[in-house]
């Protein structure tokens, strides 16, 4: 394998077995991401996306395939060398659940440096740094209980990069959060990538959302079957009526979020915004009134 990927995985299988149960979740997978690169996983529920990431992470193992993460031959690893690897090259935001409840952000930042070893003066300087990078200096001192959510995924981010690793997973980094602060979480993530030269894979649900990076994989029955930029995603390739009703609500959401900037920026009238809001709000209870007739919850 080579040294320029960031992730190359080849024919990735992973089956799930519970007793007599057994689950094929990865059937033949196979990916190269470059470093550098921001990429979306999307695809159903149960489709593999998590379970590509875990392994990705090496929170789990492939029962077959091989696969390498920034250089290393993760299926080669033994377990205190899959422990290493998950606390130097990977930094992990899931959906919640990311932050420890008790601690404040500053101090829940500062863990994973502790956990390394990392001296007093210089993980507090590091802390810093990387809540600067969130724009979060203000609320160091919080607790998660005091930070809205996507505040808390912000600071879930800052703890990822603690101890500087090159690849960042996110599992449904947005997936609790409403679209105004899907789109704040996304757009740090994305300045990580950019500034920070991060790889990141993130899954999720939300087409804005995967938008904002630089590919879209779509992972169906455990391969992956599309890889798109985001502008080739967006065109009219909708492969259902209920896509296409989804695609359009979401593009009403994010019209309704850029109403809401607009007017608080002055550029239109109170008027003009409650005209427009109640219109587009109308759409889009009737796209969702079909999607809801056509038993798809939304
Ligand atoms: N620990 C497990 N044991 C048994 N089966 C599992 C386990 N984890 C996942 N699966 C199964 O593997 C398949 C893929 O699951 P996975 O969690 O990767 O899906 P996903 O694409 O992340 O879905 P979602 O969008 O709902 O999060 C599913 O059929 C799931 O039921
Ligand atoms: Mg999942």
């Amino acid at each position: 394998m080579s040294g320029n990927y960031a992730v190359e995985a080849r024919n990735l299988i992973k089956v799930y077995k519970s007793g007599e149960l057994e689950v094929q979740a990865l059937r033949g997978l196979s990916v190269t991401v470059a470093s550098g690169e921001m990429v979306a996983l999307i695809g159903p529920s149960g489709s593999g996306k998590s379970t590509l990431l875990n392994i990705l992470g090496g929170l789990d193992r492939a029962t077959a395939g091989s696969i390498s993460v920034m250089g290393s031959d993760l299926t080669q690893m033994n377990a205190s060398q899959l422990v290493e690897f998950r606390r130097t090259t990977v930094g992990h935001v899931f959906q919640n659940m990311n932050l420890i409840s008790t601690l404040t952000a500053a101090e829940n930042v500062e863990l994973p440096m502790a956990a390394l070893g990392v001296k007093r003066q210089e993980r507090r300087k590091r802390m810093e740094e990387l809540i600067g990078v969130v724009g979060l200096k203000d609320r160091m001192d919080h607790k998660p209980g005091e930070l809205s959510g996507g505040e808390q995924q912000r600071i879930a981010l800052a703890a990822a990069l603690a101890n500087d690793p090159p690849l960042v997973l996110a599992d449904e980094p947005t997936g609790e959060l409403d679209t105004e602060n899907a789109m704040i979480v996304v757009n740090y993530l994305a300045k990580v990538n950019k500034e920070l030269g991060k790889t990141i894979i993130m899954v999720t649900h939300d087409p804005r959302v995967a938008r904002a990076a630089g590919r879209i994989l779509r992972i169906q029955d455990g391969v992956i079957t599309t890889d798109v930029a985001p502008s080739e995603e967006a065109a009219p390739t909708q492969t259902s009526y209920t896509d296409m009703l989804k695609a359009r609500i979401a593009n009403i959401d994010g019209q309704l979020v850029n109403l809401d900037a607009e007017f608080r920026k002055g550029l239109i009238t109170s008027d003009q915004f409650v005209e427009r809001q109640t219109n587009l709000k109308k759409t889009r209870e009737v796209l969702g009134e079909e999607l809801h007739r056509l038993g798809v919850v939304h």
